[in-house]
């Protein structure tokens, strides 16, 4: 009789925003004449840069045609798409990265969910709290995080690091000794991120204990202070200790299209194992590519024209962000991040859970959010608006809150 993997028996519920949009499923079907704003998932709303957009009708064309046809993808990327990574994500900021420590991927989520894979499996890892779900829910389905408490929201085997207002969302090094770090800057959900000196003090620790920083930097291009790092590798030691992943979906607006990668230096090592050569080897037996005419619309992302627009797509995403923070603010919430992230993270009434404001939100003002508790037990009276609506809606949702 065939067995199955007990883990997934463990984890609770269903994936976050999954559950958050049955919740919207059944609050629409039984309100069919209200009109709901979504500021709940983190999906982007502006349409693909016309340059972009040039390089995947180029492609598409390119497809259409037996001399430039092209079938499967090298399963680690296509060179022309490594080599503009590696330029201008990496060296052009004085980062020593080679294109061959690049894997080009279908995006962030799979990756951050994926390279646990390569890790043993009584690994120990750490999770900044609140935290994307992905990174736990991919461990506890590895069997890494022992058994789940309803009561306290926690795994047993996790080692939450709480981020919360009075410690500024930068957490203390933990008690007891990761092997494996999650790190999100700037942070989802909290929008807040790390100086990078702070981050510096992170890459020490990993080194001095013998750890892994697996490095989240899908919401880079919304860093807008001088003082911090828009990549691990700014910091001296983190080719020992950290592996980057990155997407294209929020700067590039590609949620729809896919496309990300994640970077493994080759000075990476566990003994004289090389972790880069085992990220190489799983990618090349499970993952057949990204599409050819995906990973041009992300080399046109590095051209001139890309740059510029994206800049702009950027910056009307930041203004969202700066109004939805200054409206709350004027209406008495205490309101963090929206500076270096697209993320703003509230806190709920006063004795208001996060699941009670989210209710509270969709009914009364027909807008939807996401709940802090989602995140991890410390984002329990903290809830999460995205400032990747369009600016007409942001402004009508921030009115509707207002009115509340
Ligand atoms: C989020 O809303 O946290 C993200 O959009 C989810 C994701 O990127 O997978």
């Amino acid at each position: 009789m065939f067995q199955i993997n007990d883990n997934y028996q463990k984890l609770p519920g269903s994936y976050l925003f999954s559950t958050i949009a049955k919740k919207v499923a059944a609050f629409t079907a039984a309100n069919p004449d209200k009109t709901i704003i979504r500021l709940g998932i983190g999906d982007v709303t502006q349409p693909l840069a016309p340059a972009i957009l040039a390089a995947m009708h180029k492609a598409v064309d390119e497809m259409g045609c037996a001399e430039t046809f092209h079938g499967y993808a090298p399963d680690l990327g296509y060179d022309f798409l490594r080599r503009a990574i590696a330029e201008n994500d990496y060296r052009a900021r004085g980062c020593d990265i080679e294109e061959d420590e690049i894997f080009v991927s279908d995006g962030a989520k799979s990756d951050s969910a994926n390279i646990q894979e390569i890790f043993a499996a009584e690994s120990r890892i750490a999770v900044c709290d609140p935290v994307y779900p992905v990174y736990v829910d991919s461990n506890a389905m590895a069997g890494r995080t022992g058994t789940y408490d309803k009561e306290t929201e926690r795994w047993s085997n996790v080692i939450y690091m709480p981020c919360t207002a009075e410690n500024g969302f930068v957490p203390e090094f933990p008690e007891e000794t990761p092997d494996l770090i999650y790190l999100c800057l700037p942070n989802n959900p909290t929008g807040t991120t790390f100086t990078k000196s702070k981050l510096q003090e992170w890459v020490d620790y990993a080194n001095r204990v013998g750890a892994v920083i697996l490095y989240d930097g899908a919401y880079e291009a919304y860093i807008s202070e001088p003082d911090v790092a828009h990549s691990i590798y700014e910091c001296s030691g983190a080719k020992t200790c950290a592996i980057e992943l990155k997407s294209f979906s929020k700067n590039a607006g590609f949620t729809g299209v896919r496309l990300g990668y994640a970077v493994v230096p080759k000075e990476l090592k566990c003994g004289d194992v090389s972790l880069r050569n085992m990220w190489a080897r799983r990618h090349g037996t499970k993952f057949n590519g990204a599409p050819y005419i995906v990973q041009r619309a992300g080399e046109a992302v590095y051209s001139r024209e890309g740059k510029a627009q994206l800049k702009e797509q950027v910056a009307y995403y930041m203004k969202n962000a700066a109004a939805i923070k200054e409206g709350l603010k004027k209406s008495g919430y205490t309101v963090f991040g929206g500076v270096n992230a697209p993320y703003i993270w509230l806190k709920t009434p006063s004795g208001t859970t996060s699941w009670e404001f989210f209710d509270r939100l969709l009914e009364n003002a027909n807008v939807v959010g996401t709940p802090g508790a989602g995140f991890g037990p410390s984002g329990e009276g903290y809830f999460r608006l995205t400032a990747f609506g369009s600016y007409e809606n942001t402004l009508a949702a921030l009115e509707r809150i207002q009115k509340m």
